[in-house]
């Protein structure tokens, strides 16, 4: 099963020109090596330039194979890392990735821009092929 994690690069903290999301991956992919086997499963970390949440910067996704999917918004790389390591842990473990904010770690509880069932998609691909 693949489970991605994509951070916008394009986004500014508000009223500057920085774009902390290459920080953000890097701390990131750092702390989830560090965690080892407690986070269960690999996680593919990348940027994309935009996921139109612009006005919550910065913004991670979080994927994976039948899985529901996450944006938030809000994220910076000085205080979050700690609870997108938490989320990856806990949704590497959820069959699929269905959760509520009151279960969700520390900040991601209200920084939630959008979650996405995974059976929509089933859903749409089966139309698809059916077409
Ligand atoms: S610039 Fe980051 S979501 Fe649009």
């Amino acid at each position: 099963m693949e489970h991605r994690i994509t951070v916008c690069t394009s986004c500014r903290h508000k009223g500057t020109e920085c774009r902390p999301g290459y920080e953000l991956i890097e701390r990131l992919r750092q702390a989830i090596a560090a965690a080892g086997d407690s986070v269960p499963e690999d996680f593919e970390i990348s940027g994309v330039a935009c996921m139109a949440g612009c006005d919550r910067p910065c913004t991670v996704a979080y994927h994976g194979t039948k899985k529901a999917t996450y944006l938030f918004g809000d994220i910076d790389p000085n205080t979050d890392v700690d609870d997108l390591v938490a989320f990856a842990r806990q949704y590497a473990y959820l069959h699929d990735g269905w959760c509520t904010s009151v279960d969700r770690p520390g900040k991601l509880r209200t920084a939630t821009l959008a979650r996405v069932p995974a059976a929509l998609m089933v859903i749409e691909e089966t139309e698809a092929r059916a077409s």
